[in-house]
């Protein structure tokens, strides 16, 4: 495991640099990364390059032990630059240009901005890419910015005409005879600013990812030649919250150029929600089905929350625990010592602004020693699970822009069939619609509400081959244009299903769903389902009381090729939805790790080998015991053992013997 912080020496005099280095190696960091805000000091004027500076502080922290992760600088240019060209600032969706002295306040596809980042990155990798101390690269800095500029939007147009070919297929595909839209010249089109056409909201969104992607890829493309064979090339992305903008870049396109994703954990105001963080980790594991990297997690408080309130004690070592729970093989906080100056002062920091380290310290630096006991225990495996579930961006988007009742929310529907596997210790990957589903049990898509002709062969694949797939509501009524598919949901998969949507309804009060496994009711969305032939089960049926879904089937279950397909039309409340998913579950032979109660989390690893590390947290502020299902090494306490006592808070690394 990697443990450490960023550090950001250009804010300190050279003096101060070794005993930083020190005191993290003292506190058993072992990592540390730089320079992704570094730019003017890198550059300080147009061609002129001070990278000794830097070389210097790398030196240092490899002296003291630490090994480095150096960013790309494009996050934030020096003044030097957006003075000579303005352009090189993204410009809001108003028309004005951002202001110098912020950061992601870039043009994406600014040609000067371009070439400006492309030389200060062949720089830094013609000059580090070979230092033994640097072990991989992040390419700037949580992408979110959209530019609403007029480069950005001819190339949108540009991008438009590649996709479609011409204007009459354009056209027809976004509908645009409606409210007059339809347009007669590429150069009509516009970037759009807010809600517009459904078409073009999600071609922009598309764009924005592509835009991002292309700027990533010139970075990598001057970077990888310089760098050793296992160096990486990641990213800090946001995880479930995708930036201030609809458009905003979404990470499933852009993770697929990285060695792995990263990803920025804070929690802001309040505290640790476990269903909420696991998800996150999963979804970031599973962009690349590889181990990810927490490149930034939270010492304490954040400083742009309504209130900043700190983690409590024992928090921050149980997140710590639940990234490598998921699979994380680097947790960084952010940042290491607070600076004295910039918009971040108030922002938590393991050393404050007198250079002294806060309370919270003394619990990193059990986990420190915590990371280097189990490090070689967890090293080489990974999150292995039998159920996963498909996150499809676009689905999200399109269903963010129109919502159709205000608290349909995608990521936290996903999440509603989420918490039931985590809370019954069923391990799940959270992947994008293109990995490969093979192995896997069963196969959850909540509201796949984009479905292209391709996927829907995929998934099809999948259950002809003995795969059980649960669809949910929404699912399968629109395609890749955003445009309605001229078919009743599920669309392509009715078939699959067994089941056709005849009507669906947002609710504006609850109605009762009953199964012979649970009495429940549907709030927010609920679809009157029509068996399609007699092989259909009905698992569900709405309540008598409900008007137009009185007795109607609320979920159904229809065998396809080998496998099953189970079609879930209502929003059930939590009770109902774990029985739902633990009935799912164990008809796909999805079985728990072992019993325990909700709040303890259970994360598996397996290696090459076969063999499982489980790290298990105690969420609860009480005590628990468990028996275990075999005797298990202790990694923590030493020992083997089959039954674990865990105090309020506990963590425990317990490897299996045998798999
Ligand atoms: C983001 C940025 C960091 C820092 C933190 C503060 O994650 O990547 O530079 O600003 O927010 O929470």
């Amino acid at each position: 495991m990697y443990f450490g912080a960023a550090w950001y020496p250009e804010h300190w005099p050279e003096e101060a640099w070794a005993a930083d280095v020190h005191k993290m190696a003292g506190i058993g960091f072992n990592v540390v990364r730089m320079a992704e805000f570094a730019w003017s000091s890198l550059e300080p004027q147009p061609g002129e390059y001070r990278l000794d500076w830097l070389e210097r502080a790398i030196d240092l922290a490899a002296g003291a032990g630490l090994q480095v992760v150096l960013g790309t600088p494009s996050a934030a240019p020096p003044a030097w630059l957006t003075a000579a060209d303005p352009e090189t600032l993204a410009m809001d969706p108003h028309g004005q240009r951002l202001q110098h002295g912020n950061r992601a306040h870039y043009c994406v596809n600014s040609p000067a901005y371009q070439a400006a980042v492309g030389a200060i990155v062949s720089q830094l990798a013609e000059r580090f890419g070979s230092h033994p101390a640097v072990i991989g690269w992040q390419i700037d800095n949580e992408y979110h910015r959209v530019c609403y500029c007029p480069v950005c939007r001819a190339a949108f147009q540009q991008a438009l005409r590649r996709q479609f070919g011409d204007l009459e297929t354009l056209n027809a595909r976004w509908t645009t005879a409606y409210w007059s839209q339809a347009y007669t010249d590429w150069a009509q089109i516009p970037f759009p600013v807010g809600a517009h056409n459904p078409g073009l909201m999600l071609a922009a969104k598309r764009f924005v990812s592509e835009s991002y992607r292309r700027f990533q890829a010139l970075q990598i493309a001057r970077l990888r030649p310089h760098l050793k064979p296992d160096d990486f090339i990641t990213h800090n992305f946001f995880v479930w919250w995708e930036g201030p903008d609809p458009y905003s870049p979404a990470r499933e396109a852009l993770s697929q150029d990285l060695d792995f994703a990263s990803w920025d954990w804070y929690i802001g105001q309040g505290h640790l929600d476990p269903v909420f963080s696991a998800s996150a980790h999963d979804c970031s594991w599973g962009l690349r089905r590889r181990n990810h990297w927490v490149m930034e997690t939270q010492p304490g408080t954040v400083n742009w929350a309504a209130v900043n309130n700190a983690l409590s004690p024992g928090e921050l070592r149980r997140m710590a625990w639940q990234a490598a729970a998921h699979g994380a093989e680097a947790v960084l906080y952010w940042q290491w010592r607070t600076m004295l100056g910039g918009q971040e002062q108030y922002h938590g920091a393991l050393l404050d602004a007198s250079g002294q380290e806060r309370p919270f310290v003394q619990e990193i630096r059990q986990v420190a020693g915590e990371f280097a006991q189990a490090s070689a225990a967890l090293g080489g495996t990974h999150p292995k699970a039998e159920v996963a579930l498909l996150n499809c961006y676009q689905s999200r988007a399109a269903l963010t822009y129109q919502p159709h009742h205000r608290a349909f929310d995608y990521t936290t529907h996903l999440r509603h069939y989420y918490a039931p596997l985590l809370r019954g210790h069923i391990p799940a990957h959270i992947l994008p619609p293109e990995a490969e589903l093979a192995g896997y049990r069963l196969v959850i898509a909540p509201a796949l509400h984009i479905l292209t002709l391709g996927l829907a062969a995929r998934l099809q694949a999948y259950v002809e081959a003995g795969g059980r797939l649960a669809l949910t509501c929404r699912t399968g009524f629109k395609d890749e244009h955003n445009a309605l598919w001229p078919l009743r949901g599920p669309g392509l998969l009715a078939e699959l299903a067994g089941v056709e949507v005849e009507d669906y309804y947002a609710l504006d009060e609850p109605v009762s769903v009953n199964a012979d496994f649970f009495n429940g009711q549907a709030t927010i969305w609920a679809e009157r389902l029509r068996p399609r032939d007699e092989t259909t089960h009905c698992l569900a049926v709405y309540g008598p009381e409900h008007g137009w879904l009185s007795g109607r089937p609320a979920i159904s279950a229809h065998p396809y090729g080998a496998g099953w397909v189970y079609y879930v039309g209502a929003w059930l409340d939590d009770a109902a939805q774990a029985s739902l998913v633990e009935r799912l579950a164990a008809e796909s032979q999805a079985a728990p790790l072992w019993a325990a109660p909700p709040e303890v989390e259970i994360g598996r690893r397996v290696g090459a080998d076969g063999c499982p590390v489980y790290v298990v947290i105690n969420h609860a502020g009480q005590p628990c015991s468990l028996d275990l299902p075999a005797p298990l090494e202790d990694i923590l306490q030493g020992g083997t053992t089959t039954r674990l006592e865990l105090e309020a808070q506990g963590v425990a690394v317990l490897a299996g013997l045998t798999w």
